[in-house]
């Protein structure tokens, strides 16, 4: 698995690693000539909050940016985000970072349980951040970030064509059941939702999802 390789929120366990890769990663850009900014992602700490000791090692390689998910690896996403501690990364950058200028600062955003924009908006405000990161707002609505409005028939369309880049990408490596649970993020608040949703769930085949789709915009044609 990614943590038994010592990836991913392992990495907390390990600070010197942790910091050899983002240095690596760096020294990696700067060799291609590209101001390419590294950022990092993490966790608050493995099974506590180990913000205190955790944030200064990586603070102190000076990445362009960090995403604080306020949760430990311990609560998975059993537990809702707690974002005072987002709030408490900022306290940590400001009071190690005080003698840099602002625009050489490492970036400190927030991550977890945003619904749309504007609860990213209020709550990055609320702990002082840099911005917030979305992460399954996303699911089942990829205009997040700029149409405001969408029909449910174009929905349907991106969900058929996302079923079948599913299949053509991730055929072989990927089971089919997994886009189920986009199915269910598509497929929700309106009329014979529920309905079309029980069929997709029976579907094995990008093919299918589409006939399924065309035939229910097919019935519906004259109420949407
Ligand atoms: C299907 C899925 C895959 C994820 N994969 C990763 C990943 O590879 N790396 C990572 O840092 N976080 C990963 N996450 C965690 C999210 O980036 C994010 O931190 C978490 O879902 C909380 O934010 P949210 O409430 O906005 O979704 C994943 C989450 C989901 C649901």
């Amino acid at each position: 698995s990614i943590e038994k390789q010592g990836a991913g929120a392992a990495m907390i366990k390990n600070p010197r690693r942790a910091r050899a890769v983002i240095r690596a990663a760096m020294e990696g850009v700067a060799d291609g000539g590209e101001a390419i900014p590294v950022s990092v992602k993490t966790r608050i700490g493995f099974n506590k909050n180990e913000l205190e000791t955790w944030l200064p090692e990586l603070l102190a390689e000076k990445p362009a940016m960090i995403t604080v998910h306020a949760r430990t690896r311990k609560d998975m996403s059993k537990v809702p985000a707690r974002w005072e501690h987002v709030k408490c990364a900022v306290e940590i950058r400001d009071e190690l970072q005080k003698t840099l200028q602002k625009n050489e600062q490492t970036l400190i955003f927030g991550n977890g349980d945003i619904t749309d924009l504007e609860d990213g908006r209020n709550k990055a405000k609320a702990a002082g951040a840099d911005g917030a990161m979305l992460g399954r707002a996303i699911f089942g609505n990829p205009w997040l970030f700029g149409v405001p409005a969408i029909s449910i028939e174009e929905k349907l369309w991106v969900m058929v064509e996302h079923t079948a880049l599913f299949e053509e990408l991730l055929g072989d490596i990927k089971n089919f059941a997994i886009m189920k649970k986009h199915f269910k993020a598509y497929v929700n608040g309106f009329d014979g939702a529920v309905e079309l949703r029980g069929r997709l769930m029976e579907t094995e085949t990008a093919d299918q999802v589409k006939n399924i789709v065309d035939e229910f915009l097919t019935s519906q044609k004259p109420l949407i």
